[in-house]
């Protein structure tokens, strides 16, 4: 089947799924599997110590895989631990970074967590493309405000950084389509097939998966922690209080996402067992054409 939204014909992705940003492990042994299986891979820029070390990341990665793959720059906002106020200097220190990135060729930006206005106007004026991510609505509808051609937004259902306004996956996405033009992608407890097309329906152009891609194999995580994962309770009081009521914090906890993982298995074959999946339900459905697309 084909796969067209909006999101995944800027991409030039086959499917519209796309990588989460990893702090620590977004690095192009992890992304480029990403990329190759028909998602859109994603280097966490933030990840290296120097933009000179990025542009020979992003060396490697063109190295590896000739699918197109984006980046991520998550602008910490003052209130978390690294964070601070924008000023000219950190500015520029975050553009430094996109500048090797555009020389590199890549294409599609990614931003998480502040005010990314700076990095968006950038990147248009080299020609590319600008999704931000935001944890609530207002901060969608701010993004699209200024520019951006994109938006994920995470539910409470995910990992990540929470705000204390932020909704469920399906309150976000069915308001956001509701009240967006720009199109939407959906993250935040995502991790099967159900999820995926759910979220389709509910307005979304792509999924963007975190927990249930940091479970795979080539996912530089420890394998120990991988198991603790794919066997959290997802169901007790504890877990319910950490990943509903914002006793996240510092902690990286799996989301819900993880009650649908129970295997490590290749990103390849993740990705395939999230489409083939769908098309079969859709098929199930009675829906007979070679071409799903939600581009009206
Ligand atoms: C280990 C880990 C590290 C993450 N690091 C970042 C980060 O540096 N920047 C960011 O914007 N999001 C980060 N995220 C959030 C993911 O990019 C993604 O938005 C989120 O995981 C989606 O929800 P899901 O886990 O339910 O799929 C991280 C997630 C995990 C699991």
């Amino acid at each position: 089947m084909i796969w067209k939204t909006r999101i995944n014909q800027t991409t030039k992705t086959k499917y519209p799924v796309i990588m989460g940003a990893f702090v620590g492990l977004g690095k192009t042994d992890f992304a480029a599997p990403f990329s190759e299986a028909g998602g859109l891979g994603i280097i966490t820029a933030l990840n290296f110590k120097s933009p000179n070390h990025l542009k020979k990341e992003l060396e490697k990665m063109k190295e590896l895989t000739e699918k197109p793959f984006g980046i991520n720059i998550s602008v910490l906002p003052p209130q978390v631990k690294g964070g601070h106020h924008l000023t000219e200097k950190s500015k520029n220190e975050y553009l430094a970074y996109i500048e090797v990135a555009l020389d590199e060729g890549v294409k599609i930006f990614t931003t998480s967590a502040y005010q990314a206005t700076f990095i968006g106007k950038r990147v248009h004026e080299a020609g590319c493309y600008w999704f931000h991510k935001a944890a609530t609505i207002k901060h969608a509808i701010s993004a699209e405000k200024a520019d951006a051609d994109a938006v994920t937004i995470v539910g409470l259902e995910g990992t990540g950084f929470k705000n204390p306004l932020t909704q469920t996956t399906l309150v976000n996405i069915t308001m956001a389509r509701r009240l967006l033009k720009i199109p939407i992608i959906a993250a935040g407890g995502i991790g099967d097939a159900r999820g995926f097309l759910g979220a389709i329906a509910m307005g979304a152009e792509a999924v963007c998966f975190g927990t249930a891609v940091m479970v795979c194999e080539e996912s530089p995580a420890a394998l120990k922690l991988k198991e603790k994962w794919i066997n959290e309770d997802i169901f007790t009081e504890d877990y319910h209080q950490k990943i509903y009521h914002l006793k996240l914090r510092d902690t990286v906890l799996p989301s819900m996402a993880v009650g649908h993982r129970k295997k490590i298995i290749p990103i390849k074959d993740f990705i395939e067992e999230i489409m083939n999946e769908s098309e079969r339900i859709l098929r199930s459905w009675g829906f007979t054409a070679e071409e799903f697309n939600t581009i009206s």
